[in-house]
């Protein structure tokens, strides 16, 4: 990889750290000082480096980045007002970090609870500018409107870099039995900037395609469900991306189930089901030894498949109430299920599915959980973006080089 896609890359990828932690949070300063040192050593060649977000063309200087074509942080950045970066040599890590939450702010003012927008987004003095740019052809910065830094008007989104990294994850999963932390929170975040994007939420899902994509489309689609749900019932941002990352995680054991069980298309033996049900158990397993951080996606993977009167698996020695978080996941979780076409039944329409979770709830679902849900699903009716993960595949490539750290 070239050094100003290395760049980048880790750019893109401190940026959705930074959006998720606090100030103080080692996550954010390791991501920073990453990316720092990426820029320091691309500045060992040049020491003025100087990108472009042109739509879907990314300019190194004059360069076209060829690798970087369709890499999706390029609209993000330049909808939200940051289509030209430029550093001069001198810039320090205390500058590089301030610019980038100059950034964060921009690209996320709606999820972010305590970030401020600088006026302007840099100081045009300062050792690291970005904004709009001038009229084409004269490279020059026009002033940022701070009121005014996510472009309004419908946007979809591709999600092949979401993918990628999911799909790289659950590699990581099944070879180390290892939940690469950072990844999947950079996920997280950068799903809730496809869902915060426009003025009004929207719900980035994916369709399933092909039986064998279930667990990388399932995953994405429970992680985005379970964070509208969140911020519908009134969590801050900081709790609605630790349920998104939940979500995104509450199948991780099935990793580890045999793909002969897995993908099996009839009905299961009782032996099968019992190794299938494990991938609760082993999940939580794998998310505990991985993180210790991630506490609430170990419960969540023990617990999603518990129904509110104690029914469900796996079984437990003495009772007691599930997290909330878990309760969440489980509407989510079944919702996604039942919209998804399988090799033995077809997937079930939206209403249908919205009426199973009103009749379970107060016995499967907690009654204000499934209430929510229901309403914030009719609400969002026409707000669904469908992707289908078969079409996403020509853009994975260009993904998985932006995904790799
Ligand atoms: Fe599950
Ligand atoms: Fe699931």
């Amino acid at each position: 990889m070239s050094e100003p896609v290395r760049f980048l890359t880790a750019f893109a990828q401190s940026i959705a750290t930074m959006a998720l932690y606090g100030p103080q949070h080692p996550a954010r300063n390791r991501a920073v000082d990453g990316a720092y040192r990426v820029l320091r050593d691309l500045q060992a060649h040049d020491g003025k480096p100087e990108f472009s977000f042109l739509g879907d063309e990314v300019v190194y200087g004059s360069l076209p980045l060829r690798e970087m074509r369709d890499w999706e942080w390029a609209a993000r950045l330049a909808a939200a007002g940051v289509q030209r970066l430029e550093f001069a040599a001198d810039a320090s890590r205390d500058e590089f970090e301030e610019f980038l939450e100059g950034v964060v702010a921009r690209l996320t003012v709606s999820m972010i609870d305590t970030a401020e927008l600088r006026p302007g987004g840099s100081r045009p003095s300062g050792a690291i500018r970005f904004g709009a740019l001038g009229i084409r052809g004269e490279g020059r910065l026009a002033p940022l409107v701070p009121a005014a830094p996510v472009a309004s008007g419908p946007r979809s989104y591709e999600l092949t870099e979401e993918v990628a990294t999911i799909e790289w994850m659950h590699e990581q999963v099944s070879e180390r039995a290892y939940v690469p932390l950072l990844e999947a929170e950079s996920v997280v975040r950068s799903l809730a900037v496809a869902m915060h994007g426009d003025q009004e939420m929207l719900l980035p899902l994916l369709t399933l395609r092909e039986f064998d994509e279930y667990t990388t489309t399932h995953s994405l689609n429970v992680s985005v469900l379970t964070m509208a749900l969140a911020e519908a019932m009134g969590m801050g941002p900081r709790d609605v991306r630790a349920f998104g990352v939940a979500g995104l995680l509450h199948d991780l054991g099935k990793t580890r189930i045999p793909l002969e069980i897995l993908n099996k298309p009839g009905k299961l033996t009782d032996e099968e089901r019992a190794v299938m049900q494990s991938h609760t158990v082993e999940g939580a397993r794998i998310i505990i030894t991985s993180d210790r951080e991630l506490d609430l996606a170990a419960a969540v993977a023990f617990e999603h498949h518990i129904m509110l009167n104690g029914g469900g698996y796996p079984h437990r020695q003495i009772e007691r109430k599930c997290h909330c978080a878990s309760a969440l996941v489980h509407v989510c979780d079944v919702y996604d299920a039942l919209r998804t076409h399988r090799p033995y039944r077809a997937a079930w329409e939206p209403a249908a599915v919205l009426t199973y979770i009103e009749d379970g709830a107060g016995s499967d679902f907690d009654p204000d959980i499934a209430r929510v849900f229901v309403d914030l699903m009719r609400r969002m009716e026409g707000r669904i973006e469908h992707a289908a993960l078969a079409d996403l595949r020509a853009g994975v490539q260009a993904a998985a080089v932006a995904a790799s750290p």
